[in-house]
């Protein structure tokens, strides 16, 4: 078989020889990473009914893809962490013997990419050639994957040349798993009913059978990331997480970095764009990643974290000028809308875009959208895929091969109660506690009963490749080997009156806390000692252009209850009872010196002692 000259790496090119032999492709294209490629590659998209080209004046190099509706999100009921004892994937993982596995997907794989070609994508997670960056290496037979990849990750021929013959590379097969027979004509969006997004830890591979909808498709981001790249960071002794990374600009010119992790569905691409209230002169916040942070220690004993995605694969719907111009703005070319609206004058739109829907839009099942219908045009999980070099808001370093200096990690669920504004844990130890216990109130978006509070540790939960206590027990090393470890603090932007309305305005507002957040780590800005940590008073945030939210409603915002975190201790307790054989077992004196200290304070901590 065939390969290019620039191929020379002998393990890449005998994996690539057994694939074929076992899908039996029509043909094999090795992905060079080319605009000439990529262009052709659209365009047969285009001709094969996937992609819809739109607007050139109103959404130059842009296009539309419409998914079968049974292809629309990630799928965490058939995503299985395949190590050789189940007991190493542990109690919040799928588990099925990796051999039993293999077996079963060899079934599934064999003849699959009949009468389609197979495109071999090699990519870099990270800028090529950064000591934190790491190379894939993606099999799909689909085209829609191979143009999402190049906007996704750095990838083709460039690669290889650093990958040269010997390096190592983390394989990543991927088949929507929808082979044609002889003369048998396409679907614009192949998939099988049947899904597999399986990874092997020990081996560092990934097999996805079935789904061409992004997380199961594009192995690079949550497969490779965070669920393989999280074993490889546990075995090396660093951190991939599932954290937006940004850097704060004061008036003064100096530049802090932070990383934040919150669970699916809370905002994360919006507070990684974030723009800081006018009011506030000179605070400048610019964008490093929106999802995922890889995160190194250098010999100084800095974090440094970079970001290994090359765009954003972000939710559309909410997305708007006011929710989020940057990402608007990063959107406004060469970017692909999977399952948004059509206007008639061939541009995207999604619930929230605008005010009104525009006139005559064309729904993402292709049938003309009725207002009064109560089906949203979009669906709700809509995405759009974009060069993050378009972000306006993009940091100067965000391709630094040496990543940025991470000085405080930020951990935050969507909580109508219970959890405040913001807190600074007191010390390492204690943060890593808080940020495996942070739970989040389920939305639409994600499967389960709206409002129920999942225990989301680290925000990782879908995203772990092993098992939970031990990332536990890894985060709580890491700590132990930092002369200075990152602050570590907790937000909620989505605490609720008794009428059930959310009490801070969120958004470009963050930059209050953010700004509280990075005079804590500088030494700046005073705290309160409050049972769960440091607080904030009303005078130590800046309220400029926000006088009119009042002091009582920050204290609303504040408040720590002892009935509620009675039964957010026994939440803890849940969680460490189903984790208990890898628990970290300071853990367990951790939580009785938070219930002690809750018990100790007035029952309903606040900040106006008269008001308790
Ligand atoms: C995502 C997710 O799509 O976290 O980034 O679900
Ligand atoms: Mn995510």
């Amino acid at each position: 078989m065939n390969h290019p000259k620039w191929v020379k790496h002998k393990e890449l090119i005998k994996w690539v020889e057994e694939t074929a032999a076992l899908t039996k492709p029509d043909n094999i294209e090795w992905v060079d990473g080319s605009q000439e490629e990529n262009d052709r590659l659209c365009q047969q998209l285009v001709d094969g009914g996937t992609f819809i080209k739109l607007n050139e004046q109103k959404r130059p190099g842009s296009y539309a893809a419409f998914s079968d509706p049974s292809d629309v999100a990630r799928v965490e009921d058939r995503t299985y962490i395949c190590s050789r004892r189940k007991s190493d994937a542990g109690p919040t993982n799928n588990w099925i013997d990796p051999n039993e596995m293999k077996n079963t997907l060899g079934k599934l794989y064999d003849g699959c990419m009949k009468g389609r070609t197979m495109y071999v994508i090699p990519f870099s997670m990270g800028p090529i050639g950064s000591p934190i960056s790491h190379i894939g290496v993606e099999i799909t037979d689909s085209a829609y994957v191979v143009v999402n990849m190049r906007i996704m990750t750095r990838m083709g021929k460039k690669v290889l040349d650093v990958l040269g013959s010997e390096g190592e590379f983390v394989k990543c097969l991927h088949s929507v798993g929808a082979p044609l027979e002889k003369g048998q004509k396409d679907v614009p969006w192949p998939c099988n009913k049947e899904k597999y997004i399986v990874h092997f830890p020990e081996e560092r591979s990934i097999m996805s059978f079935g789904s061409g909808y992004g997380g199961n498709a594009l192995l690079g981001k949550k497969c490779f990331a965070l669920r393989i790249a999280s074993t490889m960071a546990r075995d090396e002794g660093w951190l991939a997480e599932h954290m937006l990374i940004l850097g704060v600009e004061s008036p003064e010119k100096e530049k802090t970095y932070v990383a934040a992790a919150f669970p699916s569905a809370c905002g994360k691409t919006n507070f990684a764009m974030l723009i800081p209230p006018k009011e506030m002169e000179g605070w400048k916040v610019s964008t490093i990643g929106d999802d995922i942070a890889w995160i190194k220690k250098d010999k100084e004993g800095n974090m440094r974290a970079i970001n290994p995605e090359a765009g954003w694969f972000g939710v559309a719907p909410g997305t708007n000028d006011s929710s989020n111009p940057n990402a608007m703005a990063s959107i406004e070319k060469n970017s692909i809308f999977t399952n948004c609206a059509l206007t008639e004058d061939g541009d995207v739109w999604w619930e929230g875009k605008t005010k009104e829907p525009p006139a005559n839009l064309t729904t993402w099942q292709g049938e003309k959208f009725d207002p009064n219908s109560g089906k949203p045009a979009a669906h709700p999980n809509a995405r759009f895929t974009a060069p993050a070099s378009q972000c306006p808001s993009i940091d100067p370093k965000w391709e630094d091969p040496e990543g940025v200096p991470i000085k405080a990690f930020i951990f935050g669920g969507r909580r109508s109660t219970a959890v405040p504004l913001v807190y600074q844990s007191v010390n390492w130890n204690f943060g890593v506690y808080m940020a495996a216990t942070m739970g989040s109130e389920m939305t639409a978006a994600a499967a389960g009963t709206i409002g129920k509070v999942r225990r989301d540790p680290f925000a990782m939960l879908p995203f772990m490749g092993y098992h939970m206590g031990d990332y536990f027990n890894h985060w709580l090393q890491i700590g132990r080997e930092l002369p200075n470890p990152p602050r570590i603090f907790g937000v909620n932007w989505f605490r609720t009156d008794e009428n059930g309305k959310f009490i801070w305005p969120g958004f470009g507002e963050n930059m209050r806390v953010l700004k509280w957040i990075v005079q804590r780590v500088r030494g700046e800005a005073f705290a309160l000692e409050s049972p769960l940590g440091w607080m904030p008073c009303h005078k130590d945030l800046d309220w400029r252009g926000l006088e009119n939210f009042t002091e009582e409603e920050f204290h609303d915002l504040m408040t720590v209850d002892r009935e509620v975190w009675k039964e957010e201790l026994l939440g803890h307790e849940e969680l460490f009872s189903k984790l208990y054989d890898r628990l970290p077992k300071e853990f367990l004196f951790m939580r009785e010196l938070l219930r002690s200290s809750l018990w100790r304070s007035p029952k309903r901590w606040g900040m106006e002692p008269e008001r308790f």
